[in-house]
């Protein structure tokens, strides 16, 4: 009866066909890549708004996380991790091997670290030189505020921003310039729409100014490696992933196309849209405030009896939507639905919404719907 797949995940995300098409091109599949790699690290410094240098590594995000953090931190830096979950606990354990002297401030599942909390906290170890976060908690769908925490961080200590952007790049403004961070690092695999394979990280100057004080004792994970040979030799340390290199121009140009400040309204609609609807239904949000929910995705608390695997599969043979199930406080009790770039987008919302209205029908767990006749969605 549904003769497409909707893969509504929080990466990654549906290819489109202009990015296949740049994956696989002639070009593409030549070995020379100076050209497309000095133009791809323009375009990930203008989606962050910055004027600082960008490094591309192949690999998945955690090697740029983790490169950002080896390059930056010396063992004795006093470093605050703040985290709202699965992936900012990755972020934290990471930083321990970086870090001799790292504290954590971790919010409950479906919340974020308060500014009060991180405030107290930097007045009483001024001495802090690293904040780091997840932007997106992409497990809960919790989206740190980072212009207010950026706030509070430069008026009480000089500490450095480490983000990771990695469910928020394109979809949520990001800007160094007006200091929200020092160093942001993000995937391809989920605004972008890429397939997976190269981290990007791009660094501000007061990153840069640490950085060349540091010394890395890692060979692949060393940003100032990476930066002086292509600054000196014009090629890099480890060839990387030439045909994505071509992907991610496509795939940051698609996005200019329609105008970032357009993506950012379109991210929000559908989140609000969604987010209504699941209400509507009887659906309990795993985010319940709306001020701290990341436009990228949406978590669900399962009804009762019910389990992700039987839900997630359900969806997916009768209506192929594909949600995906979450990790970490939450692991089992919520679903997610992600919307990102090419699946934020209207049709692809109201399939799933129907998907879900009529799986709940289905396994008999009538929706609460007062306005919507459910018939309308049961197929
Ligand atoms: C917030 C966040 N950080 C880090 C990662 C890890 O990225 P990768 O799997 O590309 O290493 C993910 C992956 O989903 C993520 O959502």
């Amino acid at each position: 009866m549904f003769n497409r797949e909707y893969i509504m995940t929080p990466g990654p995300t549906p290819v489109p066909e202009r990015i296949i098409k740049a994956i696989t091109s002639k070009e593409a599949l030549l070995p020379a890549y100076g050209k497309i790699y000095g133009e791809d690290l323009e375009l990930v410094k203008k989606l962050v708004d910055a004027d600082g240098k960008a490094i591309i590594i192949g690999g998945g995000a955690t090697v740029g996380l983790e490169a950002t953090l080896a390059s930056l931190i010396d063992f004795k830096d006093k470093v605050l991790a703040l985290s709202a979950g699965f992936f900012g606990d990755a972020l934290y354990k990471m930083v321990k091997y970086y870090s001799n002297n790292v504290y954590v401030l971790r919010a409950e599942a479906g919340k974020t670290v308060s500014v009060s909390e991180i405030k107290k906290f930097l007045n009483e170890h001024p001495d802090t030189k690293f904040v780091t976060l997840t932007h997106c908690e992409t497990t809960t769908g919790a989206l740190f505020n980072l212009e207010e925490i950026s706030e509070v961080v430069r008026e009480i200590s000089d500490a450095k921003i480490i983000v990771d952007c990695v469910s928020t790049v394109g979809a949520v403004p990001i800007s160094l310039r007006k200091g929200h961070a020092d160093a942001v690092v993000f995937g391809v695999q989920k605004v972008l729409n890429m397939p997976p394979g190269l981290a990007v990280i791009v660094l501000g100057n007061n990153a840069l100014e640490v950085l060349e004080t540091r010394q890395c004792e890692s060979y692949y994970l060393n940003l100032k490696m990476w930066l002086n040979f292509w600054e000196e030799r014009g090629y890099l340390p480890s060839t990387p992933p030439v045909n994505l290199l071509h992907g991610l121009k496509e795939a940051i140009n698609i996005i200019f196309e329609e105008g970032l400040e357009n993506v950012f309204k379109r991210h929000k609609k559908v989140s609000e849209v969604i987010r209504a609807y699941l209400k509507e239904l009887g659906l309990r949000l795993v985010i319940e405030n709306d001020n701290i929910a990341s436009p990228t995705i949406t978590a669900f608390y399962l009804p009762k009896g019910v389990s992700d695997k039987l839900f997630i599969e359900h969806l997916w043979s009768k209506f192929r939507v594909f949600l995906a199930k979450t990790y970490g406080d939450l692991e089992g009790k919520a679903i997610r639905i992600g919307h990102m770039g090419s699946s934020a987008t209207m049709d692809y919302v109201y399939i799933t919404l129907i998907a879900i209205t009529s799986t709940l029908k289905n396994l008999n767990l009538v929706p609460s719907l007062r306005h919507i006749p459910v018939e309308y969605f049961t197929f």
